[in-house]
């Protein structure tokens, strides 16, 4: 089986699907690697690198996708919402792809990808269990954007993050709020705290506040409780306005005395809740930074203009999308050994096998066979349940 790797196409996209690192091990899987030329170049990886470790360069992508039985990417159409309907002509029946396909996002890319008749699987809906950690891409990138949300606040801060005694006098360490202390929010505290400042974390859930603290954070504890606060996936659930307003209300002196704040209270599929107002934000010292990580669902900040860094009275507003882009080197082998990861349970001796009894596989396949056959995606947007179910077996 050949299993093609082309160049991402989304504007300013550095990262690639597979890194040379793991390609032994795909072989191992019965798996023919081929990359397109210089698909690794912006992350790090000279195409020589790929060819060293046995991949093939091809130098078209249209061959590229007429040759590979699987297609593995980062932004497929529905992740890349500027130019990733370009691959769609390319796809071919019963070819597979792995990827990010943003399949809660809207039901026509997803659809479109259906019609092309091939079987695709979204790295977005990997259970969060133990079985399948070593495949959760989103953990991956999560913590990537938590680690640079930091080092993006840091550089902006008019101030330095650690505590310092000089004979010029003492120097207080910055004081770092973070607001959401899932994977991101966990990585930014640990980032936080190594750069010397003082870290507290607040999230609606419980369990996050022995986290938090293993990581040498303060939980901020507010006087409010959510109900039914994590889902039987792990996630935080959505709550109703008249909650979101008590938390702000708790949040905000909270959030004057910080120099930074870092929000990742993210709802999957939902739009984010507001939990910074403006006039939060006008209480803010002047120079303060908000670094929000759910710009792209709408911004934890009111203020946060999706993707564009802001000011506004004074405090920098830094709202770009896809951070994790942004560190293409390691986002990449982080991206490279979860696919591989998933490839090699996918694929049994050269054969794609699969079995819908299996969560890992059921659960990430979204289109097979002409339809769109994933019940979660199929429930979000409302499709009745399909009148059979998907064709297991070999692929
Ligand atoms: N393999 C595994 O077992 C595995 C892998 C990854 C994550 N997890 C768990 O899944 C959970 C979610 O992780 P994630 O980072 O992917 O989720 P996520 O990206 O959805 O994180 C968002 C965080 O924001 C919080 N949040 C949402 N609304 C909020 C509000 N109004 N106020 C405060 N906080 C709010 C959520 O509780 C969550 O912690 C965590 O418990 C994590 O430990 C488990």
């Amino acid at each position: 089986m050949i299993l093609g790797v082309p160049k991402e196409i989304y504007p300013g996209e550095r990262r690639v699907g597979i890194v040379p690192a793991v390609i032994p091990n795909l072989k191992k899987a019965g798996l023919d690697v081929a990359v397109e030329a210089g698909a690794g170049i912006l992350a790090g990886y000279p195409d020589a690198e790929y060819v060293s470790k046995g991949a093939r360069l091809v130098g078209a992508r249209a061959d590229l996708f007429r040759e590979a039985d699987i297609i593995v990417q980062f932004l497929c159409h529905g992740a890349n919402d500027k130019n990733g309907n370009e691959d769609l002509p390319l796809m071919k029946q019963g070819q597979i792809l792995v990827g990010f396909l943003r399949p809660l996002g809207t039901i026509k890319t997803v659809q479109e990808i259906a019609e092309r008749r091939v079987t695709s699987f979204s790295v977005e809906l990997m259970p969060r269990t133990t079985r399948a950690q070593s495949m959760d891409a989103l953990s991956s990138m999560a913590t990537i954007c938590g680690y640079k949300a930091v080092v993006l606040a840091a550089d902006t801060l008019p101030r330095m993050f650690p505590m310092l005694t000089t004979a010029a006098g003492t120097i207080a360490p910055a004081r770092v709020l973070i607001i959401g202390a899932g994977v991101a929010g966990l990585q930014a505290i640990a980032t936080a705290r190594r750069l010397g400042a003082v870290a507290s974390a607040y999230d609606m859930r419980p369990a996050a506040k022995e986290q938090v603290q293993s990581l040498g954070g303060r939980f901020v504890e507010l006087a409010i409780e959510a109900k039914d606060a994590q889902d039987a996936r792990g996630y935080g659930t959505a709550q109703d306005e008249s909650f979101y307003q008590k938390q702000r209300e708790l949040l905000e002196n909270t959030i004057a005395e910080s120099d930074v704040v870092i929000t990742a209270a993210v709802i999957p599929g939902k739009k984010s809740p507001v939990l910074v107002t403006k006039e939060m934000v006008q209480r803010m010292a002047l120079g303060s930074v908000i670094v929000d990580l759910a710009a792209e669902r709408g911004g934890n900040c009111e203020l946060t203009k999706p993707d564009e860094t802001v000011v506004a009275h004074g405090v920098t507003i830094i709202g770009e999308f896809n951070l994790a882009a942004t560190v293409p080197y390691h986002a990449s082998q982080l991206y490279a050994r979860n696919v591989s990861a998933f490839l090699q349970y996918l694929v049994k001796d050269g054969k794609v096998q699969l079995d819908l009894k299996d969560e890992i596989i059921r659960e990430t396949l979204v289109t097979q066979g002409g339809e769109v056959v994933n019940a979660r995606v199929r429930e979000f947007f409302s499709l009745p349940a399909l009148q059979s179910a998907p064709a297991g077996g070999d692929a």
